[in-house]
């Protein structure tokens, strides 16, 4: 439903995207997870048909984001970080004003409005004021407009930031319900533990590139290798010895001497971790400490954004 290949942005001299690969099947819920600046913005743009890519190619629902984009905005529904409301309409003049807006003919509109709200769990609602409306409600108004046109494919720029957690368990709920009507939705966020639970795929983003992309179970099999491992040697000779040592070990990611301390993460099951410790101790390193961090998806995170990440 959503594929791209190779996208990429340039904004002046800044590269912003420098080949972003993404797929969605139907139905899917893919989660596009970066830290800031990593390209999530710029890819669902592309998506979304606001701006288009210098290279590379992208098709929503088999559409062509450039050469169809026209007929491709009636598939998608887009919400962005940042969104504006109409303060002085109610929810359903302002849901109304945008079925309008659509094109909904006048004999279906006020059935489309009731649809959107119930949906969004804002028909007791309807009749308040934009004005003065909670984050979370204001998400929910937007949502609802998002799917006024009854798109095939979401797209949703960090739908949940800002909200406290009763708000994003009820997005989390929305989103679930509306992938079980077969929707396809993508949703981007800096936040990993949000996307965990609700999506069927994840893409890591940083840096304008995917570095890693597959379902939550290709997740949390690379998450359950994923040990950070923390050398503190003697003294920082011994440290450089002990990264040394490792040189060439594929399952070694990133090792960093910093003093007398060598940091890694080691790729591998739970049963391989001691076999590393004696590795430095045979080799003559005098290690004055050796530390684990359980593997979790804070670390696969860190270990795919290369640990650049706050
Ligand atoms: N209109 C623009 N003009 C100039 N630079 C831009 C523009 N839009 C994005 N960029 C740059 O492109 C890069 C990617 O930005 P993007 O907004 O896609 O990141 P993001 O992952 O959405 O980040 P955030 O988490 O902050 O929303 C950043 O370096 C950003 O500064
Ligand atoms: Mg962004």
């Amino acid at each position: 439903m959503i594929e791209a290949r190779g996208l990429v942005k340039r904004f002046g001299p800044r590269l912003a995207l420098r080949g972003v690969d993404l797929d969605a099947a139907p139905g899917d819920v893919v989660g596009v997870i970066g830290p800031n600046g990593a390209g999530k913005t710029t890819t669902i743009r592309i998506l979304a048909t606001l701006i288009v890519p210098e290279a590379g190619r992208a098709t929503v629902a088999g559409l062509d984001v450039v050469r169809d984009a026209a007929r491709l905005r009636g598939a998608i529904g887009f919400m962005p970080e940042r969104f504006g409301l109409y303060d002085e309409l109610t929810i359903e003049q302002y849901l109304e004003f945008f079925a309008r807006a659509h094109g909904v003919h006048a004999r279906d509109r006020a059935a489309q409005v009731d649809g959107v709200l119930e949906l969004t769990d804002l028909t007791h609602k309807r009749g308040d004021p934009c004005e003065g409306l909670s984050k979370g409600v204001r998400q929910r108004v937007y949502l609802a407009k998002t799917l006024l046109h009854d798109p095939r494919v979401l797209l949703l720029d960090e739908p949940s930031s800002g909200l406290d957690p009763q708000a994003r368990i009820d997005l989390r709920a929305l989103l679930a319900a509306l992938a079980a009507q077969g929707k396809t939705i993508l949703v981007s966020s800096h936040i990993l533990t949000e996307l965990d639970l609700i999506c069927s795929r994840v893409a890591v983003i940083e840096g304008g590139a995917v570095r890693f992309a597959g379902t939550l179970d290709d997740v949390a099999r690379r998450r359950a290798r994923a040990h950070r491992v923390r050398v503190r040697a003697l003294d920082p000779a011994h440290a450089a010895r002990a990264q040394g040592l490792l040189e060439g070990d594929a399952r070694v990611i990133d090792p960093v001497v910093e003093g007398a301390e060598l940091r890694l993460v080691f790729e591998a099951e739970r049963a391989d971790v001691p076999g590393l410790h004696r590795r430095l101790v045979e080799g003559g390193v005098d290690v004055y400490a050796f530390e684990v961090e359980e593997p979790s998806l804070e670390a696969l995170f860190l270990e795919v954004t290369r640990g650049e990440v706050s």
